[in-house]
C-alpha cells in the first residue's frame, strides 16, 4: 500500500476521539498502516502538536485503558502532526496546502470529514480552491460521513458542488454498517450457500424486518441530531443498506462497480410511497422520560440544547414493497429508535405458513411459522426457527426450537468497522463504499416521508425511554398475525407486542 497522509477534518469531534483515533492505533498495533503514513488533524483549537497527542492519548486511553502498548503507542505518535485552521477561513487552507507540500507528509492525501454535513460542500469547495484535489503529484480522496445531504435536493446540490472539484472515483460515501462483519456476512450467507436461495423470494417469505434498536439518547449530539431524526440518520443509511443486501440479486461479480450495480437496482425497485399514503407506511416517535437498566433517565426534549418544542423522531418505522420479480407483495419492516427497551441490531425474515396444517388436530403446543434471524449486533448469530415433535408424548404434539449458529467461534476478534474501511480507503477500494446514485434512490425512497412530517408539525407521539417504541405502529402490518420481532430468542417472543 502507498503511504499517504491522512488529514482529519473535525480532529478534535465526536467520531475522531471515538472510532478514527481508536481505529487507527489498532491498525498501527497490527502492523497494517503503511510505513511513512502521516496523520494530520486539521481543528480549530489553537493547540500545538505536544497537546494534540496528549488529547490522543486520553483518547485512546478512554477505549483501550490500560491495554495500550507502549511501543505501538511510540510509533502512532510519531505520525501525528497538528493543523490549527478555521474551516471557513480561505486563508487557513492555503497554509494547509503549504503544509501538505512540506517534506514531512507523502503526496498521496486522504481527507476525511468528519465534520457536521452542513460543512461537506463548502470544506470541499475550499480544498478545491487551493488546488490540493488535483491529483498531479499523487491521488486525492476524500471520504464524506453520513447523511449524504438533508433530502433529494440537497443531495443533488451536494454532488453538482462535488463534481466541481472531484471525480466520482476521488470520493468514499462511507456508511460504517457495511464495514461491521456481520453485516458483510449477510452476502456470504446468501451467494455462499445455496441452500436457502430457492426460498429466498415471494413464493415463501412471508415478510422481512430490519431492526435497530439502541438503549443511548442522543449523547450530547443534539446540535447534528436534531435537525437530522431518526430517518436520516439511521434508516435513509443504514438500514436501507441491509435491506439492499437482503433483496439484491446475485451481482455479476464481488468488484465495487457489479455489488452496488445490483444494491441500485433494489432501491429503483422500491414502490414510491406516495404523500397519501405516508401515514400507512411509516410512523415516528420521540422518547419521553423512562428507565434504561433500572435508571431514570430524561426525555429528548429534557436533553442538552434540544428546543422545547423540538419535533424531531428519535423512532421511525417503514413499510417498504419492492417491486421486482422477486419480492413483489413481501413488506419490509424497517425500524430503528434510542432510548428502546434493548439495543440490537438483526434482520427477522418469516416464511409463509405450510400449505395444509396437518397438525392441526393434534394438539399443538404453539405454533410459529419458520424464522431466519440474523443477529449483526450484539448477538452476532444466524438462527432458524423450525417446528419439532414434542418428545415422548404418545401424541402427536409439536413445539419450536431454534437452530442456532455463533458468528464467531471463540477467541476469534474482530476490528471495529471503521479499520477497514479506512484501509479500503487507502488501498482505493470502493466495494464498501456508497456510490452517488445509491444514495439519491435512497433519499428518493424517504423524501416523501420527510415532506409530510416536516409539514406535520403540531404532535409527535411519545414513547417511555427504556420501551418499544410508541404505541400504535402495529397498523404498518398488512396482516393481524404480523408482529415485530422483539427478541431473538424464542422465549423472549413477547405475543403481547402486538399491541405495539
Ligand atoms: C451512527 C448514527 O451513524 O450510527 C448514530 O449517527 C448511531 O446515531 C450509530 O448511534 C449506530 O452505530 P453502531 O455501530 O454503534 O450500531
Amino acid at each position: 500500500m502507498d503511504p499517504c497522509t491522512l488529514v482529519i477534518f473535525g480532529a478534535t469531534g465526536n467520531l475522531s476521539r471515538i472510532k478514527l483515533m481508536p481505529a487507527l492505533y489498532s491498525l498501527e498495533r497490527e502492523g497494517r498502516l503503511p510505513d511513512g503514513m502521516t496523520i494530520l488533524a486539521f481543528a480549530r483549537r489553537p493547540w500545538d502538536r505536544d497537546k494534540w497527542v496528549d488529547e490522543v492519548s486520553e483518547m485512546l486511553r478512554e477505549k483501550y485503558g490500560e491495554a495500550i502498548e507502549e511501543t505501538t503507542y511510540q510509533r502512532f505518535c510519531q505520525r501525528l502532526h497538528y493543523f490549527q485552521g478555521d474551516l471557513t477561513d480561505p486563508q487557513a487552507f492555503q497554509r494547509l496546502r503549504q503544509a501538505l507540500e512540506g517534506e514531512s507528509h507523502p503526496g498521496n492525501v486522504v481527507f476525511y470529514m468528519a465534520i457536521r454535513p452542513a460543512d461537506f460542500g463548502p470544506v470541499t469547495e475550499h480544498l478545491g480552491e487551493v488546488g490540493l484535489l488535483q491529483e498531479t503529484h499523487g491521488w486525492r480522496r476524500t471520504v464524506i460521513e453520513k447523511p449524504f445531504g438533508y433530502d433529494l435536493l440537497s443531495a443533488q446540490a451536494l454532488q453538482r458542488g462535488f463534481l466541481k472539484h472531484l471525480t466520482e472515483e476521488q470520493i468514499y460515501r462511507i456508511d460504517h454498517y457495511l464495514g461491521k462483519g456481520t453485516v458483510q456476512n449477510i452476502l456470504v450467507f446468501r451467494f455462499a450457500n445455496l441452500l436457502m436461495e430457492p426460498l429466498w423470494n415471494r413464493n415463501y417469505v412471508d415478510h422481512v424486518q430490519i431492526t435497530h434498536s439502541e438503549t443511548r439518547g442522543i449523547e450530547g449530539r443534539a446540535d447534528y441530531y436534531d435537525g437530522a431524526g431518526a430517518l436520516r440518520d439511521m434508516l435513509q443509511s443504514h438500514l436501507m443498506q441491509l435491506l439492499t443486501l437482503v433483496a439484491m440479486e446475485p451481482p455479476a461479480g464481488m468488484d465495487a462497480e457489479s455489488l452496488r450495480d445490483e444494491k441500485v437496482k433494489v432501491l429503483k425497485s422500491i414502490r414510491p410511497i406516495t404523500q397519501n399514503a405516508v401515514h400507512a407506511h411509516a410512523f415516528r416517535g420521540q422518547y419521553a422520560r423512562g428507565t434504561i437498566d433500572g435508571r431514570p433517565v430524561p426525555g429528548y426534549l429534557e436533553e442538552e440544547g434540544v428546543p422545547e418544542d423540538s419535533i424531531t423522531e428519535t423512532y421511525a418505522a417503514l413499510k417498504l414493497y419492492i417491486d421486482n420479480w422477486r419480492w413483489r407483495g413481501v413488506p419490509f419492516y424497517l425500524r430503528t429508535g434510542k432510548r428502546m427497551a434493548e439495543a440490537s441490531s438483526a434482520i427477522a425474515i418469516r416464511f409463509k405458513e405450510p400449505p395444509q396444517h396437518l397438525f392441526r388436530n393434534t394438539h399443538l403446543e404453539r405454533f410459529m411459522p419458520n424464522w431466519l434471524l440474523i443477529g449483526i449486533q450484539p448477538n452476532e448469530c444466524l438462527r432458524m426457527e423450525i417446528q419439532v415433535k414434542v418428545p415422548g408424548s404418545m401424541e402427536m404434539r409439536t413445539r419450536p426450537i431454534s437452530l442456532d449458529a455463533c458468528y464467531r467461534s471463540g477467541g476469534e476478534v474482530e476490528g471495529d468497522a471503521y479499520e477497514e474501511l479506512l484501509l479500503d480507503v487507502m488501498k482505493g477500494d470502493h466495494s464498501l463504499f456508497l456510490r452517488y446514485d445509491e444514495v439519491e434512490w435512497a433519499w428518493r425512497v424517504v423524501d416523501p416521508v420527510l415532506k409530510v412530517w416536516s409539514m406535520e408539525r403540531d404532535f409527535i407521539n411519545t414513547y417511555p425511554a427504556g420501551s418499544w417504541g410508541p404505541r400504535g405502529t402495529y397498523r404498518l402490518f398488512d396482516s393481524e398475525d404480523q408482529f415485530w420481532r422483539h427478541s431473538l430468542d424464542l422465549d423472549g417472543i413477547d405475543v403481547s407486542s402486538e399491541a405495539f
